[in-house]
């Protein structure tokens, strides 16, 4: 079912699965608009949200609740780019009687099809990758027909249609999706090296990049690492003048174009989270 934006498709899943009273359960470095969806407009609907680390199964076991009735997750995380054991959190939430669901924006069908892996909804912001040109706004919901019969039924109730020209122009930017995938993610990891090797980069995360995450990497995205490549300068480095420095690479609050940009998480994508939680999930200014 497509929606207008990926925050419309975020909000049809949740919506078709959780009720006042329920709580959703989702990792601490989930997207800044879906951690202020969670926190300030779905509690207004008395719908609670507990956060934990999702690269951990027990600390993600030992935060359900008996209420817990969703959980949502991603495959790729934003900004540090971290693979969750996700068909073990798919497993455990299972076991628990919760929905599962999946934010696939960054992975994208090329890469993961978390539904094979006991997902029961996926979502995507399709203004992302799958339209892939930044020139459209959309969402998908995917998975459990009674779930996305629901969905359908909210976007259609909350008025967040996608419209004609944008579903046709998603329809045509997909076309070429496994293409620009595919180049992406060569690309990606040869800035990822090529990152890695310069003093002034603290850190570069990429999946992949290194042998820590080789393994899901390998079982969960088919040994490839995607489109996005994040790296923290040294602290104390001027961020703005690093900026300011780039001659042809354009700084943007979106991503998923067919040309490099660069984006801060800091001041955009994570602009949501509160300071201290920014800091905890090691979004800091550098
Ligand atoms: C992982 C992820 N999910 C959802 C969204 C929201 O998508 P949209 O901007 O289409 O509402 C974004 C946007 O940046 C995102 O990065």
């Amino acid at each position: 079912m497509a929606a207008a934006s990926g925050m419309a498709a975020i909000l049809a899943a949740t919506l078709a699965v959780v009720k006042p009273g329920e709580r959703i359960l989702c990792p601490e470095e989930v997207y800044g608009g879906t951690y202020h969806l969670f926190t300030h407009e779905l509690a207004r609907l008395g719908i609670g949200v507990d956060f934990a680390p999702a690269n951990d199964v027990d600390a993600f076991a030992r935060a359900f609740t008996p209420e817990t009735r969703l959980v949502f997750l991603e495959t790729i995380s934003n900004p540090l780019l971290r693979v969750p054991p996700l068909k073990e959190l798919a497993a455990l939430a299972r076991e628990r009687g919760a929905v599962v669901v999946v934010d696939n924006t960054f992975a994208t069908p090329y890469l993961a099809r978390p539904l094979e892996w006991g997902a029961h909804l996926v979502v995507h912001s399709a203004t992302k990758f799958l339209a892939g040109h930044s020139d459209v706004t959309a969402g998908v919901v995917v998975g459990e027909r009674h779930l996305v019969k629901r969905a359908r039924e909210i976007i259609a109730a909350y008025g967040c249609h996608l419209n004609p020209f944008e579903a046709w122009l998603a329809a045509r930017g997909l076309k070429t999706l496994s293409v620009r995938m595919a180049r992406h993610c060569e690309n990606a990891m040869r800035m990822a090296r090529w990152l890695a090797a310069r003093p002034a980069v603290a850190r570069v995360y990429y999946p992949g990049l290194s042998e820590d995450d080789g393994e899901r990497v390998r079982t969960l995205l088919g040994g490839r690492g995607g489109a996005l490549v994040t790296f923290r300068l040294r602290e104390g480095t001027d961020v703005g003048a690093f900026f300011r420095g780039l001659s042809w690479i354009k700084l943007v609050p979106t991503l998923a174009g067919v040309e490099t940009t660069v984006a801060h998480p800091a001041s955009t994508s994570h602009r949501a989270l509160p300071p201290a939680r920014r800091r905890a999930v090691g979004v800091t200014d550098e």
